[in-house]
């Protein structure tokens, strides 16, 4: 595996404030890997996935495939919580504006458009206006939209925070299967710890005063419902494990 971010004694302060945020933390994302960032509210989690996105500009090393990250790329592509779509276009044309804007020809366009409509399920609403659709498809258009770019990284800041629990598991589902057939690498934020086990290969936990990266956990439960686990020894396992992420976030 090789290595696309690292972030090495990585610091960030806002301009506009002297108080570091984050201090000199440390992490590491590989290819084709999702990594989840959990932690207590106003910890930081978005303050670093702002600064790999290029949105605030950070001290210390933070490189993307070897090189310094200094402004956004459509090579790192963002989903936020409530990601605002352009309402009175189409879903198709919202999927298909960055290609467009970036000059890609319509037949191209097309094709990568109705692929991912497909993947996301919602080839029947490619002519409806965004507007008119629930909040879990916009947010599939939303994710549609970025994936639309072939980005090595997709970073996503509580993608499905607004979302009610059914829907949310079934996005978390997409994800894993959008992941599999995309071979993207993804930076997710969430404050869900079944979604972290859920849906990652690494869950990074910061707490609410080192400014950093305290663990980082390898989890073997990826693809795992952690909320109804049939099996009690794995559901012992998925619960201890658990327990040690919730007990560093508060540590
Ligand atoms: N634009 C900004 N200017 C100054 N300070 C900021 C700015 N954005 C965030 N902060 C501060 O940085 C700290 C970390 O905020 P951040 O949004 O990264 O936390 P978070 O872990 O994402 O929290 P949450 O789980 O609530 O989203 C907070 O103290 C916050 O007040
Ligand atoms: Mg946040």
């Amino acid at each position: 595996m090789e290595t696309l971010i690292k972030a090495n004694n990585l610091s960030i302060k806002y301009p506009n404030t002297t108080e570091k945020i984050i201090d000199k933390t440390n992490f590491e994302i590989q290819d084709n890997e999702i990594f989840v960032l959990v932690g207590p509210s106003g910890c930081g989690k978005s303050t670093i996935l702002q600064a790999v996105a290029g949105f605030i500009p950070a001290d210390g090393e933070l490189l993307m495939d070897g090189e310094k990250i200094t402004e956004p790329d459509w090579n790192r592509g963002v989903v936020f919580q409530n990601s605002s779509l352009y309402p009175w276009l189409t879903v198709e044309k919202n999927i298909g504006f960055g290609l467009k804007a970036r000059g890609f020809s319509k037949e191209k366009i097309q094709k990568r458009v109705s692929y991912l409509l497909d993947i996301i399920g919602l080839s029947e609403q490619r002519n409806t206006k965004t507007f008119e659709l629930s909040g879990g498809m916009k947010q599939r258009v939303a994710i549609a939209r970025v994936l639309a770019n072939k980005s090595e990284l997709l970073l996503m800041d509580e993608p499905f925070g607004a979302l009610d629990a059914f829907t949310r598991f079934k996005m978390q589902k997409l994800i894993l299967d959008i992941w599999a057939k995309e071979k993207t690498s993804i930076l997710m934020i969430t404050h869900d710890l079944n979604e972290a086990i859920r849906c990652s290969n690494k869950i990074a936990v910061m707490n609410s005063h080192d400014k950093k990266i305290v663990e980082i956990f390898n989890n073997q439960f990826q693809g795992i419902d952690a909320e109804n686990i049939e099996d009690f020894e794995i559901e012992k396992k998925v619960d201890t494990f658990r327990s040690q992420i919730l007990s560093l976030i508060n540590s």
